[in-house]
Formats: C-alpha cells, structure tokens, sequence
C-alpha cells in the first residue's frame, strides 16, 4: 500500500494505492466500517483490481497495471438522501467531460453513468450510498476508465474502448487519476451550488441515443422507443408513439 496526496479542492486529499485488491469499492467500504473516519476525498486506487463490481452484479474486467481502477469517498450530507441521483449526474458529467477534453471527440453517457464513445463503453462508474436512516453517511464512487488497454477478452471484446485505442499512445495513469480526480471536486462542489435543473439539462443533452428510437428490453421482452429523457429522480423515459413511459435501471436494457 501506497499513499500520496493529490493537491486538488480536497484538503491535502489523501490517494492510497493498492498494488492488488479484489474491488476498490469493496476495500474502502470495509475501511469505513473501522473505527478511524476516512477523510472526504480520499481515493483508494488499485493497480490490479481483480473482482472489480459493476451495475446490476456485472464484473467490471481491467488488466493489471493498465487502467484506472478506483474509488473516492464522499460525504454529500448537503443532499437530501431523496435526490441520490443529483450525485449520479454530477459524476458522470464530470467524467464524460474531462474525458471528452482529453480526447477531442464525442463522450456520452448511457443511462444512468456508463460512458460512451460511439457505441463502445470506455468507462463505468459504480456508486454505492450509505444512508443511516434519514442521513446521508458516505457515498463510495467508483469509477473504471479503459486506459492503456487494448486487448479484451470476449464478450466484451467488440464492445469496449479505451484511451489508448483513440489517442494511439500510452497515458501516465496517476496523472490521469489527479486530473479526473480535480474535475470531480470541482462539479460537487458546484453540486452544492447550481440549480439541479440545469445540471440536469446539461446531462440530458450529453445522453448517449437520446432522441433516437431503438429496441430496449423491458422485462426481457424487445420493445422499440425513442429515448426521450430522464426524470428528476433519475428514470428513463421512452416514447412508444406518444405514450411517454418511465423506467428504472432494473426494469429496462439497451440492446446495442
Ligand atoms: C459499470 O460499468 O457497471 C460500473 C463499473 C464500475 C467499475 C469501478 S472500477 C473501481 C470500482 N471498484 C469496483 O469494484 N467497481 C468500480
């Protein structure tokens, strides 16, 4: 184990980097069950991160030593434990922005926080709340971006993307991490400011398929609708011919 601090809105943000470690989720929330409270923004970051979690139970695959792999901590007691996808909105702008800065090309995000470029996945973010009760404890973000990777195993293989396969070189993945890490702090703490409604209007127009009509899988049955929005409180909306129906992640899947 490795620690560092980045100098970013975090006071002396704390970085600790595990050379392997099943789920940089899972560490830090285990870390969190101990006594000595982990300062906001502290970020445990893995080299090798083995049985890495996505959304919906998916395993989220890196190779060792080749992309970003990590999670931060935050304590959003400013958010209503009711508006949890505020939060959802504010990362994943976060990333698709830095991101699209890094690369010079369109970055989307596929409902609610995957990121796209084109129809191949190059990040994931996987956020876990702790309320206890009414109050907001922690929230774990996790964020996996392909980073220096090019070869990945089947079925994901066709369906991913990274870095690398864009700019062609290979990139200084704590650099990376420092810069991601800074853009984040900057959009909570803009969280904490701007109208929600505008944020939202701005993650709306960044939505990966939006306005365009395609086949979804409800319930596991193909059904074909136009990706019309999201509402406040973070569901799809599809538009069957006019009639507007909204969702939540585990009731509907892009088929891509
Ligand atoms: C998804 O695409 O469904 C979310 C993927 C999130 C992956 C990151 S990698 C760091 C952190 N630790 C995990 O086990 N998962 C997240």
């Amino acid at each position: 184990m490795q620690s560092n601090t980045f100098s970013g809105l975090f006071e002396g943000q704390n970085v600790i980097t595990l050379q392997r470690t099943p789920s940089t989720n899972e560490f830090l929330k285990k870390e969190l069950s101990k006594s000595t409270p982990l300062a906001e923004g502290t970020v445990i970051m893995a080299v090798d991160q083995y049985a890495g979690r996505g959304q919906k139970d998916a395993i989220w695959h890196s190779e060792p030593g080749k992309n970003l792999t990590f999670s931060l901590l935050l304590t959003p007691t400013f958010l209503n434990p009711k508006h949890q996808f505020h939060l959802t909105v504010a990362i994943s702008l976060a990333v698709a922005q830095w991101l699209e800065a890094l690369l010079k090309t369109p970055v989307k995000i596929k409902w609610p926080n995957d990121i796209y470029i084109g129809d191949k996945k190059i990040g994931g973010i996987l956020i876990e709340n702790i309320l206890a009760g009414k109050t907001w404890k922690s929230a774990i973000v996790g964020i996996g971006i392909n980073v220096n990777q090019t070869v990945f195993p089947d079925p994901i293989s066709k369906q991913v993307t990274s870095i690398k396969q864009i700019l062609h070189n290979d990139s200084n993945i704590p650099k990376l991490l420092a810069e991601l890490c800074n853009h984040i702090g900057h959009a909570y703490q803009a969280l904490k400011k701007e109208s929600f409604d505008t944020l939202l209007a701005t993650y709306r127009k960044r939505l990966y398929r939006f306005g365009e009509t395609h086949p979804f899988l409800v319930d596991g049955v193909k059904v074909t609708g136009a990706l019309a929005g999201v509402t406040e409180a973070g569901r799809l909306q599809i538009d069957f011919e006019g009639h507007v129906v909204d969702f939540d992640i585990k009731e509907i899947a892009f088929v891509i």
